[in-house]
């Protein structure tokens, strides 16, 4: 358990970080990379290098002589020092520097999600960061529970606590009740407080963000249905050709394949959000109690097994701490796959019979589900050809397993040079305990 001490620690390496980050972009053009950061954070907490080293996967002497040496360089070029800033002034340096700038607080409009535990993901933040002053619109899309909604309101809280980018407003606005492009532009008209300045509709909303610089996220975007998304399509276009300075953010659990004809601007990027890495993911086990996860090749197992998916291993470590005594090797000598309940009421709305997956899409992944049962390799392209052309034709099958991937229910891998596919394993869990293969004819 992290004691109040540390937390406030914590926040203010954070504080320091953005303010250190903000300069580095506005001085030389970018932020402090991955490496550059972790030597930041060790120095911060008056780490060794052997120490840093530990606590990466790069060596000791890597951090200690060409790292270290650039990134004091750097910070002196940044703060404007005649020398460098070294790893023993470092911290009382950059505190007196916070402290006397002083934080400017952004408005946040709406409501992120409270972040009850973050771990890793300074990759995704520096990109982010760099992206969101680039880009018009940034899609995030991955998997249930993967971390979109988090990793966003991370950055929506730096943003507002560090030194402000500029940026006048921040807004938070779920989508997951599906509104009609209407309906959400009158509720950001109500939410911006512009009721009366002008017609509430999509030219009016855009007519007044257009010299503002702010960041709007749209969370749970998977909820536009097909019909609506035309609707969407048009706004985005529209939004992206006349706003100036600002950027709008879509969360969603699935990639579009409607999004495509966009994906030519320059001003538009998408990320698709992959799991915690493994020394994150290893903090999930830690924060749980598990007694047994250090240095232990299950522990690295199991996370490649869950995908690195936050949500999966919290769920995973509880049932670990609560049945198996907190012992990995315990759980072991009896291993399965559990499937945590966010994971499955999304399946569950993802295998409905409306709304969800095609009836072709279903198909493909409970037949996926039964091959890879019966010989646990991965299904070849060829093979679902054989299997599938005899009712469809070829570019349907390629869009719905384009769709699939999308979704993040199936993986494709390249294996001599052809596309094979699997299924995650709580992908293929809740399709074979879920009997959607019986009846199908499918499952000998
Ligand atoms: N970086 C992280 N470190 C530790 N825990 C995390 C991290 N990111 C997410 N989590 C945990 O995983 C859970 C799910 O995260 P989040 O709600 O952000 O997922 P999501 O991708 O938005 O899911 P959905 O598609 O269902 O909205 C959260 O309860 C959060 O505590
Ligand atoms: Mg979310």
């Amino acid at each position: 358990m992290r004691t109040q001490g540390k937390q406030e620690e914590d926040s203010e390496l954070e504080l320091a970080l953005t303010m250190v980050n903000e300069l580095a972009l506005s001085k030389k053009g970018r932020y402090l990379n991955e490496i550059e950061t972790i030597v930041f954070r060790g120095a911060w907490y008056g780490q060794s290098y052997e120490k840093m080293a530990q606590n990466s996967t790069y060596a000791q002497s890597y951090l200690h002589n060409t790292v270290a040496p650039d990134l004091w360089k750097l910070l002196g070029e940044i703060f404007g020092t005649e020398g460098r800033i070294g790893k023993r002034e470092l911290r009382s340096y950059v505190s007196r520097i916070v402290k006397k700038v002083g934080l400017s607080s952004i408005p946040i409009l709406g409501e992120p999600p409270d972040i009850c535990s973050f771990y890793g993901r300074e990759g995704e933040l520096a990109n982010l960061k760099a992206q969101i002053v680039q880009k018009r619109l940034i899609y995030v899309y991955g998997e249930a529970g993967i971390g979109k909604s988090t990793l966003i309101a991370k950055l929506f809280a730096q943003i507002s606590q560090g030194l402000s980018q500029g940026f006048d407003f921040l807004v938070w606005k779920s989508v997951c009740y599906g509104p009609d492009v209407e309906e959400l532009v009158a509720s950001l008209y109500k939410m911006l407080n512009l009721e009366g300045d002008e017609k509430a509709n999509v030219s009016g909303l855009i007519n007044q963000l257009r010299w503002r610089r702010f960041l709007i996220v749209l969370d749970g975007f998977e909820a536009i249905n097909t019909k609506q998304r035309r609707d969407y399509m048009k706004f985005l276009l529209h939004f992206i050709e006349e706003v100036v300075d600002g950027c709008l953010i879509l969360m969603s659990r699935e990639f579009f394949l409607e999004l495509s004809v966009l994906l030519n601007s320059r001003c538009i990027s998408t990320i698709k959000l992959e799991g915690l890495d493994i020394q994150s993911a290893m903090q999930i086990f830690e924060s749980k109690g598990l007694s047994d996860y250090k240095g232990g090749s299950k522990a690295i197992e199991l996370i490649e097994y869950y995908r690195g998916n936050p949500t999966e291993l919290t769920a995973l470590a509880e049932k670990i701490s609560c049945f198996f005594g907190g012992s990995i090797e315990k759980f072991y000598e009896y291993k399965t796959t559990f499937i945590s309940d966010h994971s499955q009421s999304a399946f569950q709305q993802l295998f409905a019979l409306e709304g969800g997956l095609s009836d072709f899409g279903r198909e493909i992944v409970i037949y996926l589900a039964s091959e890879i049962s019966k010989e646990s390799k991965p299904v070849d392209f060829s093979n679902l050809l054989g299997i599938f052309s005899r009712k469809t034709d070829l570019s349907t099958l390629v869009r719905e397993l384009e769709n699939l991937e999308g979704q993040s229910l199936i993986e494709k891998k390249n294996i001599s040079g052809e596309a094979c596919y699997m299924l995650p394993p709580v992908v293929k869990k809740y399709v074979l305990s879920q009997a959607l293969v019986q009846g199908t004819g499918l499952r000998k």
